[in-house]
């Protein structure tokens, strides 16, 4: 038993892992979490280590180790996670705290958060930028953190795995797996995408983030699980078209299954509205419906304009139409007829009215039927006008 309260004295977890790091441990190792020690000492013993860095975030815990542990090839480090790290490991090692709040006490040994996920998948989002490509992770888990969350975590931040021990003790399942770089990450790693991060899901893609030529972009790859193929090059190819009528984020490459653009910093539409002045609100919604009216022009339907709260952001001051995911040509394209709904609708026009500016529904929708039925500049100015 450890003499600091603050240490977690190795429990089966921690021996089940221990067995794993002994295993694969070589090169550079990191041990998040390090409590008593355990997994760093075990990895240093192999002859294949050069170097441990063992960290926690509870500084009592690192005085500890420092005090009991001399090890050469060990370096102890107080850190949230990866906060205070620094370089590239061939292998982490992370033994979680995983319990959910209402099944322990307050406890930073055990606390994974509120749903007993929430650490792990901090962990999880930040690994990749401090793994070396062909570095692997090697976590334990439990059933009490809801497995399936987990998995999902994984492979939301491009990891494969694989599970190497199951073992049921008491109530509940005990895991430990093995993470690796998928082969999508490398590939946009080896293109030179740094710091690449999950960021939504949509019905048809993925979007993560990343550092490219030193200014962050976003990548819109293919959502597996949606057999929807070839739509990603299709958006990609609307990208490249609508980039020349300066609409939409800046499209930077476009591979097979993915396409990477200037990611857009700004608030979305609503929340700009929200906290704008009047002037400034107009102003970004007459470019809006500009741009609206030149995809009508080109005859591309947008698709899902009379809702683009997630669509539209206001970035620098100019609104930039993002998720071109179901545009297409038509003969009778509907972005501004849709966009009239949007500004007409009551949750969007009690905010513009409590800004002073009044959006008479009737009006908006009736021009918005002359334009329908006849879609040229001077039916579209008579809606301009109104707002
Ligand atoms: C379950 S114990 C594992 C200890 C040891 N690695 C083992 O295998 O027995 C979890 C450890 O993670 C540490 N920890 C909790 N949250 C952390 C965080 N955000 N960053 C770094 N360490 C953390 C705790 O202080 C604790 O020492």
């Amino acid at each position: 038993m450890n003499a600091c309260k603050s240490v977690y004295d190795p429990q089966e977890d921690s021996t089940m892992l221990e067995r794993w790091v002994r295993k694969y441990a070589e090169g550079n190792v990191l041990d998040i979490g390090t409590g008593s020690g355990i997994q760093a000492v075990t990895a240093a013993l192999n002859p294949k280590v050069s170097s441990v860095l063992a960290t926690d975030v509870q500084k009592e815990v690192i005085a500890y180790c420092k005090n009991c542990i001399k090890n050469r090839k060990i370096k102890f480090l107080q850190s949230d996670l990866f906060e205070k790290v620094k370089g590239k490991f061939d292998i982490i090692i992370f033994n979680p705290p995983y319990l959910p709040e209402d099944l322990k006490l307050k406890d930073l040994t055990l606390d994974g958060g509120k749903k007993g996920y929430e650490v792990i998948g901090r962990f999880l989002s930040g690994a990749n930028a401090f793994l070396n490509p062909d570095g692997v992770i090697l976590i334990v888990f439990s059933s009490l953190t809801k497995k399936e969350k987990v998995e999902e975590f994984i492979k939301n931040n491009l990891l494969d795995f694989e599970e190497l021990e199951r073992k049921h003790i008491f109530f509940e399942d005990l895991y430990v797996y093995l993470l690796r770089k998928n082969e999508f990450l490398k590939k946009l790693e080896l293109k030179g995408i740094k710091g690449v991060k999950y960021l939504s899901k949509g019905h048809r893609g993925v979007v993560y983030t990343g550092k490219y030529k030193g200014k962050k972009i976003a990548i819109k790859a293919t959502n597996p699980n949606s057999g929807a193929f070839g739509r990603i090059e299709i958006e990609s190819k609307w990208l490249r078209r609508l980039n020349k009528n300066n609409i939409g984020p800046k499209l930077l490459f476009a591979e097979n299954n993915y396409f990477a653009y200037r990611y857009v910093e700004g608030d979305l539409i609503v929340d700009f509205v929200k906290k704008s002045g009047r002037v400034q609100i107009k102003k970004i919604l007459q470019q809006v419906l500009r741009q609206a009216y030149l995809l009508d022009s080109l005859k591309i339907d947008k698709e899902e304009m009379h809702h683009p709260v997630k669509h539209i952001i206001i970035s620098k001051n100019k609104p930039v139409m993002i998720d071109f995911e179901r545009a297409h040509y038509s003969q009778s394209p509907k972005n501004v007829t849709q966009l009239c709904q949007f500004l007409a609708s009551s949750r969007l026009s009690e905010t513009l009215a409590s800004k002073g500016i009044k959006t008479d529904k009737n009006s908006l929708m009736g021009l918005a039927k002359v334009y329908k039925r006849n879609q040229n500049i001077k039916n579209f100015r008579k809606i301009a006008g109104l707002i």
